[in-house]
């Protein structure tokens, strides 16, 4: 409680004292340093408005009574733009908004001062100064106007304003006109009337349009310090307008016209065309012929059209020069202005000439030349002497030259002519240029008219007689030939005929046949015919050698030649008859087994030594069998024994014969026959068993045996003693003792 009361006290005191001092205290003021200062209370201080922002403008300069330091402020009215700012303790002011006088030209600010106690406000007016800103700005744009072509001269015909918002000189406009428009027009600088230029027209026909660029330029003034001036610039379209004022004219001049030898009454000559100047509203344009026409022409007067009312033998003069006349045509069917012209009319060359050839000695329509074949590709053929002319002038004058014939063999130049050249045909496929395909190549050839309506021509026979050349080689009809000789054919025999053709002629064509390889040496050719043969000595033996190969040539009389091979074949004949080892043969047969029988045959090939086997004759009858491919002889199958056997023979010796006949399959065929005898036993083991049962059946036989058993043992003793004897003899010719006592020893 006690502290609360000290405090309020306190607040009193301070209060008081306060009071106290406001009531000695003197409020602070701005200094008056007049409109021109930059120091003071900006009252009446003017800016310019190309003051830079962020320059330093004014210092606002004041002071307290009291010497107390003073403050300053800015401030503006609400809503309005802050131009500038002041630094409260210097009380220098910027510029902080860029300034156009334009739009504002005095700006209200609240400027104030104070001293901490007392604050001073004032309300000044800073004025805005003109700059040189603005460019001139033209009014109302675009500019477009359209002007009459008869327009007198120094007419004023448009008027342009250009408006410049600055002030004094910087403000006032003055008019030009861009080099470019001087030519047809002017324009006053203060008022910006345009003109007709004097002394000038304008003309729809050369130019229907121009665009006239205006500059507007303002008088000038200071801008940021420096003197500017600024322009701008416009363009007033100026549209001519089309009068009635251009004759008509003719397109085209001059004017040729022909009239031909084929032209009839009627025909076109040429038509001429005018057209009126006035392109804006052409009028209609009416022909006419004023002089010259001589009668023989006319003209249509709508189309220009200029025909001929004659023959053409008809005219009297060559050249005829024809005034024509165009007239523009009015509304009211008046003839207005006009031009006029001259059309030359030529009678031309009625007596058009076809071109021609010429030889050496005149004109000519056969060319003929003898020269080899084969010439080189490219070669001129230089046996001809051709020239052609064509007397007319000009384009009748012009033709073409073309050859006819065997094509791509021969070129002809030139292909085109003017008057008269020289003729030269090349070679240009040799291959076409071949006396073997055509002894004589025919061609012919043309001039025709290139551009006149006749297409004259002429045409020239060239001849080409072609001389043989060595261009080609021996040809055989086949690249092999085969042949098949019989064997034994007598010496000489023919054995095939090669032939070979050489189309060339003369020797050249002529062929010479020879052989040569191995195996020729049997065989000789002629040498003309390409016959061959075998050589007079030569004997073929197909069982020797069957095949022979070699080789024939084709030559002509200069060595071209070429080469063919032949196959002989040797044929075997049926050369050799069958031959049996003898002609009695012995065979021993045993029942049940065949025995075989077989003939040889030398010939080399079936069916000359196939052989066959056939019985010709049995004893006895009806025994026997033979296989007649392999000789093989049976017994009939009915003998089955020995028993059967003699019941046939009625014999006890069983020896049978019988007459074989081989033969070959040949043809002819050949074939020998040899006697069989055939020993007829039984199987090994049979005999024995039946000899000891004979035996026994027959003592008497048994005696017999065993006495020529004994004979036999004595006469082999007396047999081997001789032969040792004689060879003892014999010996002891030489060393008769020594062997004598060898023999003796043997016989010991
Ligand atoms: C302010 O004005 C006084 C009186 O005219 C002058 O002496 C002084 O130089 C001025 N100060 C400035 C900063 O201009
Ligand atoms: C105020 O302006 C004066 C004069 O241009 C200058 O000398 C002074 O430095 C300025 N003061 C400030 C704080 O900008
Ligand atoms: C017509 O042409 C003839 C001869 O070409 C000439 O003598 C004559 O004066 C011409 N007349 C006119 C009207 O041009
Ligand atoms: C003239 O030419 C026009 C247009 O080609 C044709 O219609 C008219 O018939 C011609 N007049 C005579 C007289 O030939
Ligand atoms: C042999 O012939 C006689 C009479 O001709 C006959 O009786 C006998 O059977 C025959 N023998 C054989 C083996 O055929």
């Amino acid at each position: 409680m006690k502290k609360e009361k000290k405090t309020n006290a306190l607040l009193f005191l301070l209060l008081l004292h306060f009071t106290f001092a406001r009531q000695l205290d003197y409020a602070p003021y701005f200094y008056d340093n007049g409109p021109s200062s930059t120091s003071g209370n900006m009252a009446f201080f003017s800016i310019s408005e190309d003051t830079p922002v962020g320059a330093h403008i004014y210092v606002l300069n004041g002071t307290d009574p009291e010497g107390d330091s003073v403050r300053y402020g800015l401030t503006f009215e609400m809503g309005s733009t802050e131009y500038f700012r002041v630094e409260s303790k210097s009380g220098n002011v910027t510029l902080i908004q860029e300034l156009d006088r334009e739009k504002q030209d005095e700006i209200a600010v609240l400027v104030s001062i104070t001293d901490g106690r007392n604050k001073v406000v004032e309300t000044v007016r800073v004025f805005v100064t003109d700059a040189n800103d603005e460019a001139p700005e033209f009014q109302n744009p675009p500019f477009t106007v359209d002007v009459p072509e008869d327009t007198t001269p120094g007419n004023s015909i448009y008027r342009v304003q250009a408006l410049d918002k600055d002030l004094g000189s910087g403000g006032s406009v003055s008019y030009h006109l861009q080099t470019s428009s001087f030519a047809k027009f002017i324009i006053d600088g203060h008022s910006g009337i345009l003109r007709v230029k004097p002394g000038e027209t304008l003309d729809y026909e050369t130019t229907p349009t121009h665009f006239v660029t205006v500059v507007a330029k303002d008088g000038g003034g200071k801008y940021k310090g420096k003197h500017q001036v600024l322009t701008s610039t416009a363009t007033i379209t100026v549209n001519v307008i089309d009068a009635q004022d251009m004759p008509p004219s003719f397109i085209g001049t001059p004017y040729f016209g022909y009239v031909y030898e084929v032209s009839v009454p009627g025909s076109e000559i040429f038509t001429v065309y005018a057209k009126d100047g006035d392109q804006g509203s052409p009028h209609p344009i009416h022909y006419s012929i004023m002089n010259g026409s001589d009668g023989v022409f006319d003209i249509n007067s709508t189309s220009g059209c200029i025909t001929l009312t004659t023959y053409p033998s008809l005219l009297k003069n060559e050249l005829y020069e024809i005034l024509v006349k165009a007239s523009e045509v009015g509304p009211n069917e008046q003839l207005l202005d006009f031009d006029i012209t001259t059309m030359t009319v030529r009678v031309v060359d009625l007596n058009n000439h076809p071109p021609t050839f010429y030889g050496e000695n005149g004109p000519q329509s056969k060319f003929e030349v003898t020269m080899y074949e084969h010439p080189p590709a490219g070669e001129i053929l230089r046996g001809f002497k051709i020239t052609v002319n064509d007397s007319d002038q000009g384009a009748n004058a012009k033709f073409k030259l073309r050859l006819v014939g065997p094509s791509r063999v021969l070129r002809v130049v030139p292909q085109t002519v003017l008057n008269e050249a020289q003729v030269t045909i090349i070679v240009e496929d040799t291959s076409g240029i071949d006396y073997e395909k055509g002894t004589t190549l025919a061609f012919k050839l043309l001039a025709v008219e290139i551009d006149t309506p006749e297409h004259f021509s002429a045409t020239a026979d060239i001849l080409i007689n072609l001389l043989d050349t060595n261009d080609n080689t021996p040809k055989f009809t086949s690249d092999f030939y085969m042949a098949r000789v019989p064997e034994n054919s007598p010496g000489g025999s023919s054995v095939v005929s090669v032939t070979a053709h050489d189309p060339d002629s003369g020797p050249w064509g002529e062929v010479k046949y020879t052989i040569y390889g191995s195996g020729s040496d049997l065989f000789a050719i002629s040498p003309s015919s390409g016959l061959i043969s075998t050589q007079p000595w030569t004997s073929l033996d197909a069982e020797v050698r069957s095949k022979y190969n070699f080789y024939v040539k084709a030559e002509d009389s200069e060595g071209k030649y070429s080469l063919a091979e032949v196959f002989v074949t040797v044929l075997d004949m049926n050369d050799h008859p069958p031959e049996f080892d003898s002609e009695l043969l012995e065979k021993t047969m045993v029942i049940g087994a065949p025995v075989r029988v077989e003939a040889m045959d030398d010939d080399a090939e079936s069916p000359n030594n196939v052989i066959e086997y056939y019985i010709m004759t049995a004893d006895p009858d009806n025994a026997f069998d033979i296989n007649t491919d392999t000789g093989e002889i049976n017994l009939k199958p009915y003998i089955k024994s020995m028993e059967i056997v003699q019941n046939i023979t009625k014999l006890k010796d069983c020896k049978w014969s019988l007459v074989v006949q081989a033969r070959d399959r040949g043809s002819p065929s050949f074939s020998t026959t040899a006697v069989v005898n055939i020993d007829i036993t039984e199987a090994i083991k049979g005999r024995i068993i039946s000899y000891i049962m004979g035996l026994s059946k027959r003592p008497l036989t048994v005696f017999g045996i065993c006495v020529s058993i004994v004979t036999s043992l004595i006469l082999l003793t007396i047999c081997i003693s001789t032969i040792l004897y004689c060879n003892a003899v014999k010996k002891s010719r030489i060393n008769p003792e020594s062997n004598y006592i060898k023999v003796i020893r043997r016989i010991k």
